[in-house]
């Protein structure tokens, strides 16, 4: 008899379930979507109970639809984000999320504490503001009454297991995007946690990926209709899981994806960590694997926000044939995608975005088309940061919801000067999740063989070497954009507070 494997993905825009066979056949999906609240200017929070909410109706409706039984679960999620717990686990306040900005001086102080070497040493990373840990200490420096009465703090996808199965447990993936993981023992770090005063029991067991992590309770069947008792796997964070659905589990082939953010995800099969942590060195959600991730913050993010704010809303098929009309380089126009601040490689909260090359002759196709070759000059700046930490690049696949569009993955070929891989079926976090599960209920013996059933329907966009070559040089002035502007853009962003509002 055949069996179903459920992979949940509590993404930023909403909870996604889907059902797949042994065989990697997709068997039922479903999204339900939730909002992101900004309660003030780079503020971004979302209340957990929402995404148990979202994540039982996507779960109802999926298992609502299998006539074969469930075998296990995997989870995925948005990473970063911080859920406060009381000694009854109860929230305490909304969750902060990973593309919340407000932690820079927490940050400051982290790193004063920790010391920069340190930090890069032991967490791969140094002190960025969407990281769990800044917004823990955020609690603490601003809202102390709420920070007095925490017990626990758990990661975005972690909460859904929690209400799902009782257990407190994450993957160490998702445990590198705190500030708080041990790298190379892939377990929280005395270190930084007492250097922090973050009491340990704060935080839940570190598992590798396809881990059991406990299994779905009574009352959690009655509310999604998957059955009691069947296992939860530890699963990944949304990348990571993404990489495991799109085979990246060997160094090699790495992704390129464009979503609300852009995120270029190398696997290695050794920590390698950027001497001045431009790129994220993080644990993969591959027993023992690790992954380089280079996110560049407003990808799809600054193509919906073109749309809204300079395109007068039109759909986004009609902008890309209308940023097509304009010839590959804009005639010498770059825009800056930092409209949200920016990760890699300047990790600069306060950069934002601008149009650099501005002419008369400048139509509104050009802006646009400025904007899509922007964003993927930010992800080449990743692509250049993965290769010199020696990753080797042999195939690059396109992922997120920009790849189903051709001019965005002609734009990548040409920038990258690659060719541009793209699987038809591309189910994104859930569907590595659902393969994590896998391997937890005893269908697959490790990640190799879960991965053996991803089908592929290739789609490849080779590059065009004279674009390539012309691309080459605009990237070449896009790289001394962000230098030579970025005294003028933390000043502006001062003058853009609020009045009596202070920075770091
Ligand atoms: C990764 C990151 C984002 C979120 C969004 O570091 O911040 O990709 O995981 O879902």
């Amino acid at each position: 008899m055949d069996a179903a494997l459920v992979g949940l993905d509590v993404g930023t825009t909403g909870a996604r379930a889907v059902a797949i066979n042994r065989t990697g056949t997709f068997l039922a999906t479903a999204t339900q979507e939730y909002p992101l609240a900004t309660p003030r200017p780079g503020w971004t929070e979302q209340d957990p109970e929402t995404w148990w909410l979202a994540s039982m109706a996507a779960l109802r409706k999926v298992t609502s639809e299998l006539a074969v039984p469930v075998l296990g679960v995997g989870l995925a999620g948005q990473m970063h984000g911080c859920v406060f717990l009381d000694k009854a686990d109860r929230v305490i306040r909304p969750a902060l999320l990973w593309n919340d900005q407000r932690t820079a001086r927490q940050c400051a102080a982290i790193t004063e504490r920790v010391g920069e070497e340190r930090l890069l040493s032991i967490a791969g990373n140094p002190a960025l503001t969407g990281f769990q840990a800044p917004k823990i200490l955020w609690l603490r420096d601003e809202e102390p009454k709420a920070y007095a009465s925490i017990r626990r703090v758990l990661l975005p996808k972690d909460y859904v297991r929690l209400r799902l199965t009782g257990e407190r447990a994450t993957d160490a993936s998702d445990a590198s995007g705190t500030l708080l993981l041990d790298l190379h023992a892939r377990d929280w770090s005395d270190e930084i946690l007492d250097l922090l005063e973050i009491p340990r029991e704060w935080l839940p067991r570190v598992h590798e990926g396809p881990d059991t992590t406990g299994s779905v309770t009574a009352a959690a069947a009655a509310s999604t209709g998957l059955q009691a008792g069947i296992p939860v796997a530890a699963g990944g964070g949304d990348n990571a899981a993404a990489a495991v659905g799109n085979g990246i589990v060997n160094e090699g082939v790495i992704s390129s994806s464009i979503g609300t953010s852009g995120v270029i995800f190398a696997d290695s099969a050794t920590p390698r960590v950027d001497p001045q942590g431009r790129i994220h060195a993080f644990c993969h959600c591959v027993p023992g694997r690790y992954h380089l991730m280079g996110v560049t913050l407003a990808a799809g993010g600054s193509f919906r926000w073109w749309r809204d704010a300079g395109a007068g809303g039109i759909d986004y098929d009609t902008m890309a044939s209308l940023a097509a009309q304009a010839p590959p380089g804009s005639e010498g126009l770059v825009f800056l995608p930092y409209i949200a601040g920016e990760r890699t490689p300047h990790l600069d909260p306060y950069a934002r975005g601008a149009f650099v090359g501005l002419q008369l002759r400048h139509t509104s196709a050009h802006l646009l088309r400025a904007v899509m070759e922007g964003v993927v000059y930010s992800l080449k700046d990743c692509l250049d940061l993965v290769t010199q930490l020696g990753v080797p690049v042999s195939e690059i696949r396109a992922t997120g919801g920009a790849s189903r569009s051709r001019m965005w993955r002609q734009l990548q070929a040409d920038v990258f000067g690659l060719p541009i891989h793209r699987n038809r079926i591309d189910e994104g976090p859930a569907f590595g999740a659902a393969l994590l599960g896998g391997i937890a209920a005893g269908v697959y013996a490790d990640v190799d063989q879960a991965s053996s059933h991803i089908r592929f329907d290739p789609e490849v966009t080779a590059p065009d070497l004279e674009r390539h070559r012309l691309y080459q040089r605009y990237h070449a002035v896009y790289s001394k954009l962000y230098v030579a502007t970025a005294a003028a853009m933390h000043e502006l962003e001062k003058l853009s507070r609020p009045e009596g509002e202070l920075g770091p």
